[in-house]
């Protein structure tokens, strides 16, 4: 019994964030807590409000998430970060080395999407995604640091010409 109960404990000093505490949520340039609050509109869905308190993204293995994630970062970002993220117009976002090490983490690379970093990476916040958005395109971009048919799909596509022109 003791073990049960001690268990989780440990597990959450090991795991940090990744064990459900809730995660920093930073605005790149300045440091300061970013605004969680819904837009205008939005509504925050489950996958959102889970994500604020614990840092864990459940749309990382929902196919139709990943889909729509897809989608999204297509139209919305490739333009700088290519088809299969590997850059261009902006640092690649295909691997596991980063500009910000927070980036590693979802909760990271959602601050800098969702807030903005420096130059062309703007707030996606003030343009027009919602936090759900947000996590799908995350669940989306981690794909294309692993092998699988997203990986190759991005792949040939960029190979061809898609995404940020080189
Ligand atoms: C107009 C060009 C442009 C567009 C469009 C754009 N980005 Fe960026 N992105 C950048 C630049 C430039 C940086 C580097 C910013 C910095 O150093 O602060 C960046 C940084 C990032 C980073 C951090 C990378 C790291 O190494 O830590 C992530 C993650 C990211 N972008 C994801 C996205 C996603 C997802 C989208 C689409 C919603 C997007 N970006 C759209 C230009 C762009």
């Amino acid at each position: 019994m003791q073990l049960r109960t001690a268990l989780p404990a440990a597990l959450a000093v090991c795991l940090g964030t990744a064990a459900g505490e809730p995660p920093d949520f930073l605005h790149i340039p300045t440091g300061t807590p970013l605004d969680l609050s819904p837009r205008p509109g939005e509504v925050l869905s489950p996958a959102v409000l889970d994500f604020h308190r614990t840092g864990r993204n459940r749309y990382r293995d929902d196919a139709e998430a990943i889909a729509a994630g897809r989608l999204i970062f297509r139209q919305r970002c490739s333009f700088c970060h290519a088809y299969d993220g590997s850059g261009g117009n902006a640092p690649p976002i295909n691997g596991t080395g980063f500009t910000y090490a927070t980036s590693a983490e979802d909760a990271g690379m959602f601050s800098i999407i969702w807030g903005g970093g420096f130059g062309a990476m703007r707030s996606f916040a003030r343009h027009g995604l919602s936090q759900d958005e947000v996590l799908q395109l995350i669940a989306y971009v981690r794909r294309l640091a692993e092998p699988g048919p997203e990986r190759d799909e991005a792949r040939r596509d960029a190979a061809i010409g898609g995404g940020a022109p080189r």
